[in-house]
C-alpha cells in the first residue's frame, strides 16, 4: 500500500486545530478546485440522531489514476501551491497546503473517493480507500479503472461518523457554510454554481445585508461595466473585502483589495465587475509581465481608470453610515487633547460637525497626522468656516473627491460665505 510521506501522528499533530465542519469544507473546496460547480452534500442520521454516513459529491474532473501516486502522495507541496503565485489574485485554487483530504480523521473513521475522470475519449472510474487509524495510507494505485457512461466527477464517501448529529448539520452547518462560501457563491452565480446539503440549495443571499446592481458605460470608448455591489452580514472569516473582475462569460480573472482600507468598521462588501474589456487585460502591472501589457487593456486605460474612480466613490458613500461611531470617537479625541474646545461657542460654525462631516467623507484625510498637524487642520477649517470664501469648500473638496449632491448641499450649508 503506498504511503504518505509523514508518520500518521505527524499529520494528526499537523491538523489537529481542524473541526469537524472545517474539516468538511476542505472536500467542498477539492471539488470547487477541480472545476466543478455542483457540490452536493448529503448525510443519513440514525434515530438518535447520530450520524451514519456522509457523502460530499462533485462535478470536477475527477482523479486521473496516472496521477493519483503524484497527487495523493505529497504533503505540505500540494500542486495547486506551486503552480501559481497569483494565488492571492484568483479564486480558483483553494487548496494549498496538501493536507484537506486527510483531515476527515475529525468526523469519520473512514473516507473512500470514487472518481471518474476522462481518459482518451471515454470516462473511467475507481476508489481511493482511506482510514483514519493509519492515515498516511491508502488505496487505489494497484486499482483497475473501469469504463463508464458516468460524468467525471468525485463523490467522497465518509463512515463511521463522529462528532457531528443531525442537529449541527441541519442547523449551525449552514451558518458555517455560508460564512466560507457566500462570496464564492456570488462570484460564480452567472455560472450557476451551487451547494446543496440535503438536496436544499445553500442561499448566499441569506448573508447578503445589502446589495446592488448597475451599468457604468464608459463613452468615450463605449465599453461596458457591470458593478454588483454586496454587503455581508457579518465579516468572511477567509475572505477580505475586494474587488473581482469577471470576463464576459462571468468568469473571474483577477481579485483584488477594494480600496477601502477596513479600520475596524463593519463595512463589510466584496464588488462583483463584470466586462467584455476583461476577456483580455494584463492585470498584472506591465514589470511582472512585459509581455502581456502588449495584448489588451491595461491599468493605465483610461476606461479601468474612470470605472474603479466610479466604483471607488460609490463605495466611499456606501461606507459612510459606517464611519458615524469612529468620526465620534475622533471629535472626541480631538476634544481631549485639545486640538478643538469643547465648548461650541455660539458665533463661530461647529468644528466637530465640520470634522465629523469631512471624515465621512475622506477618513484618509485624518489618518496619521501628528498632533501639530491636527491643530494646523482645525485651524485652516476653522478659518474657511468663518471666510467670505467659503462657499469654495465644496469645490476644492470636489475637485480631490467626487461628491454626491448630497454632500455638496451639506458642506454648503456649513461653508456658506457668511
Ligand atoms: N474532489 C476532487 N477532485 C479532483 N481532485 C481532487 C479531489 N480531491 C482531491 N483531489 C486531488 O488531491 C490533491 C490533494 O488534495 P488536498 O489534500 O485537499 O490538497 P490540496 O487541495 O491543498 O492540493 C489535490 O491537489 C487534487 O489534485
Ligand atoms: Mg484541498
Amino acid at each position: 500500500m503506498p504511503k504518505i510521506q509523514i508518520t500518521a501522528r505527524g499529520i494528526r499533530a499537523a491538523l489537529k486545530s481542524y473541526t469537524p465542519f472545517q474539516s468538511i469544507v476542505e472536500y467542498v473546496w477539492n471539488g470547487f478546485d477541480a472545476q466543478a460547480s455542483k457540490i452536493e452534500i448529503n448525510f443519513t442520521a440514525n434515530e438518535l440522531g447520530g450520524i451514519d454516513s456522509i457523502t460530499i459529491k462533485d462535478d470536477g474532473y475527477g482523479i486521473p489514476h496516472g496521477k493519483l501516486q503524484e497527487k495523493f502522495e505529497t504533503v505540505f507541496e500540494s500542486k495547486k501551491a506551486l503552480q501559481s503565485k497569483l494565488k492571492k489574485n484568483l479564486s480558483a485554487l483553494h487548496g494549498k497546503n496538501g493536507i484537506g483530504r486527510l483531515t476527515f480523521f475529525t468526523f469519520a473513521r473512514n473516507a473512500y473517493w470514487k472518481t471518474v475522470y476522462a481518459d482518451t475519449g471515454e470516462n473511467r472510474t475507481y476508489d481511493i480507500y482511506a482510514n483514519a487509524e493509519n492515515i498516511n495510507l491508502y488505496t487505489g494505485i494497484n486499482a483497475i479503472p473501469k469504463r463508464t457512461d458516468l460524468p467525471t466527477g468525485t463523490e467522497v464517501f465518509f463512515g463511521g461518523v463522529h462528532s457531528l448529529t443531525k442537529y449541527d448539520l441541519e442547523n449551525s452547518f449552514q451558518d458555517f457554510l455560508l460564512q466560507e462560501f457566500s462570496w464564492f457563491l456570488a462570484l460564480n452565480s452567472k455560472r450557476g454554481f451551487s451547494i446543496t446539503v440535503g438536496g436544499i440549495p445553500l442561499d448566499y443571499k441569506k448573508f447578503v445585508a445589502d446589495s446592488e446592481e448597475f451599468e457604468l458605460n464608459h463613452e468615450k470608448t463605449d465599453i461596458p461595466f457591470s458593478v454588483t455591489y454586496v454587503r455581508w452580514k457579518e465579516k468572511l472569516p477567509k475572505e477580505p473585502s475586494r474587488y473581482y473582475y469577471l470576463d464576459s462569460l462571468g468568469q473571474e480573472k483577477w481579485k483584488e483589495s477594494s480600496a477601502i482600507k477596513n479600520k475596524g468598521d463593519k463595512f463589510f462588501h466584496s464588488v462583483f465587475i463584470q466586462s467584455p474589456y476583461f476577456d483580455s487585460f494584463a492585470f498584472q502591472s506591465a514589470e511582472d509581465d512585459g509581455q502581456n501589457a502588449l495584448m489588451g487593456g491595461t491599468r493605465s486605460d483610461s476606461q479601468f481608470r474612470f470605472m474603479r474612480k466610479k466604483v471607488a466613490n460609490y463605495l466611499r458613500i456606501k461606507r459612510k453610515p459606517f464611519l458615524d461611531e469612529f468620526a465620534d470617537k475622533l471629535v472626541l479625541e480631538y476634544e481631549k487633547a485639545d486640538i478643538i474646545s469643547r465648548k461650541e461657542d455660539a458665533g463661530h460654525k461647529d468644528i466637530s460637525q465640520i470634522i465629523r462631516m469631512l471624515y465621512k467623507m475622506q477618513p484618509r484625510l485624518f489618518a496619521s497626522l501628528n498632533t501639530e498637524q491636527k491643530k494646523m487642520l482645525v485651524g485652516l477649517l476653522e478659518l474657511a468656516a468663518g471666510s467670505d470664501k467659503g462657499s469654495d469648500v465644496p469645490l476644492i473638496i470636489n475637485s480631490i473627491i467626487e461628491l454626491s449632491n448630497e454632500e455638496k448641499n451639506e458642506l454648503a450649508e456649513i461653508f456658506q460665505a457668511s
